[in-house]
């Protein structure tokens, strides 16, 4: 069996290589310990694969459900054209007020707008008023409603966007039927969703590193 050690080093040689992590990510995650949050963040190896799948469908128009402290965001944003924009909600005050002020000191005040409140009714007020289809989402928010994220996400995608789910393997948690973790229970039940949803082409990486053993959907919307 590989020395689970050995994973967080290759992730820092993959992050040296391929994902250096600029003045504005160190700004952000350093505000998110300051403020005494848990390292929920994605690693940098993960924000840099958000950016090779927003160039992958020229992404102009992003949405993020979960914003926490803006460090997949500014990874996010860093995707986009100069005129390209990003919606990102979350539902803590605090965290908003915290992304917030990191959306800002990257310089990306102008490209990302950070909406606070309950996704699942922000998403149906996008829905309902006719929102233009997004090119990429991804869904890092509170776990039980993945499912409900997921086809209302559909609802704002057009054939081609990419959809991104994070923490849908929960250190192995997810093969256990009876486990009785809300969270495991909410990701279980996307994945059991994404075997039969005949909408998208979807696969599920497994995620070792410097970080929590997890995974990733990653989901492209079928023509
Ligand atoms: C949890 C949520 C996350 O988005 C994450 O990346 C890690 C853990 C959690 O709620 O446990
Ligand atoms: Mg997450």
């Amino acid at each position: 069996m590989t020395d689970p050690a050995i994973f967080a080093q290759v992730d820092g040689y993959i992050a040296g290589l391929l994902a250096p992590e600029d003045e504005a990510l160190h700004y952000a995650t350093a505000g998110i310990l300051a403020a005494g949050y848990p390292d929920a963040s994605i690693s940098p190896v993960q924000g840099k694969l958000l950016q090779v799948l927003a160039a992958a469908c020229q992404a102009r128009r992003i949405l993020e459900l979960g914003t926490f402290g803006a460090y997949s965001t500014i990874w996010l944003a860093g995707a986009l054209p100069e005129d390209g924009r990003l919606i990102t909600l979350e539902c803590d005050a605090a965290f908003a007020a915290l992304a917030q002020h990191n959306v800002n000191h990257a310089g990306l005040g102008h490209k990302v707008e950070i909406r606070q409140g309950i996704a699942l009714h922000l998403l149906q007020t996008m829905i309902d008023g006719g929102e233009a289809p997004f090119d990429l989402f991804f869904i890092d928010a509170d776990k039980p409603p993945y499912t409900e994220y997921f086809r209302m996400a559909l609802q704002l995608a057009r054939p081609g966007s990419i959809i991104i789910c994070d923490n849908v393997i929960r250190n192995g948690n997810v093969l256990d039927p009876a486990s009785e973790d809300e969270k495991v229970q909410g990701v279980r039940r996307l994945n059991a969703f994404l075997a039969d949803c005949r909408e998208v082409t979807a696969t599920i990486l497994q995620v070792v590193g410097s970080k929590e053993y997890d995974g990733m959907v990653v989901a492209v919307v079928n023509p």
